[in-house]
């Protein structure tokens, strides 16, 4: 397995969606299993059981509450969303804005039950605020490229070796992936000849018509 690290977000999709989400999953395990880079899915939290149980690949919820075990109701349970097969998240999103605060807490959430951590964030000094609360990745992600089939690495190169350099800076421990646009197998090289160890991407596979086809693209030229 290379260190690469790609992270497919099914959101809301519907084509990502019940088993909408079991068939892309099928789909980036064939190519990780063909490529030997690790791929994960992060599908909305009713189908990380249903995504878990069949497809044998790493699977992260959309985010996390910090909440424990107890008097709470609404809320996603760190320990019930590893019971339904997750082994990481994401926290923070510019479609789903937390405070900083909270973003801590979801990471010590998340830490208490052994998930991996990936925080997302929008600009090089919410990269930077990111690193310092110690999650595993930062993943850097312009709000205006996402969904615009505009790769960040094209656009806006300077926000991931910004953030490379920033979150280097706070914490040589924590990497760094970024997303907005990506879907090209010579965007995740830009990614990565960036600085970056692997991409957090959506709609350029989740909404492809062959997502299948579009994994092995994205994975073909490294
Ligand atoms: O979380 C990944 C995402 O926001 C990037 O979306 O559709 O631009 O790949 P997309």
């Amino acid at each position: 397995m290379s260190s690469t690290l790609i992270v497919l977000n099914l959101k809301t999709y519907l084509e990502g969606t019940g088993e909408g989400a079991v068939k892309v999953a099928q789909a980036c395990k064939e190519v990780a299993d063909d490529s030997g880079i690790e791929i994960g899915v992060a599908p909305q939290f009713c189908d990380i059981y249903r995504v878990a149980s069949q497809v044998d690949l790493p699977v992260y919820s959309q985010s996390l509450d910090p909440v424990g075990a107890g008097s709470f109701t609404g809320h996603a349970f760190a320990q019930c969303v590893k019971d339904s097969g997750a082994i990481g998240t994401l926290i923070n999103h510019s479609e789903c804005r937390l405070t900083l605060a909270n973003i801590d807490a979801s990471i010590s959430a998340a830490k208490g039950v052994g998930f991996r951590t990936i925080v997302c964030t929008n600009n090089v000094a919410t990269s930077a605020a990111a690193a310092a609360l110690g999650p595993d990745y930062v993943a850097v992600e312009p709000p205006e490229l996402i969904g615009s089939g505009i790769p960040v690495s094209q656009a806006d190169p300077e926000v991931v070796t910004g953030s490379v350099e920033a979150v280097k800076r706070i914490d040589p421990a924590v990497q760094v992936l970024c997303g907005a646009g990506i879907s090209k197998g010579e965007d995740l090289v830009a990614a990565l000849e960036l600085g970056s160890v692997g991409v957090l991407l959506a709609s350029g596979i989740v909404k492809a018509a062959d997502p299948g086809a579009a994994l092995e693209d994205l994975v073909s030229k490294i």
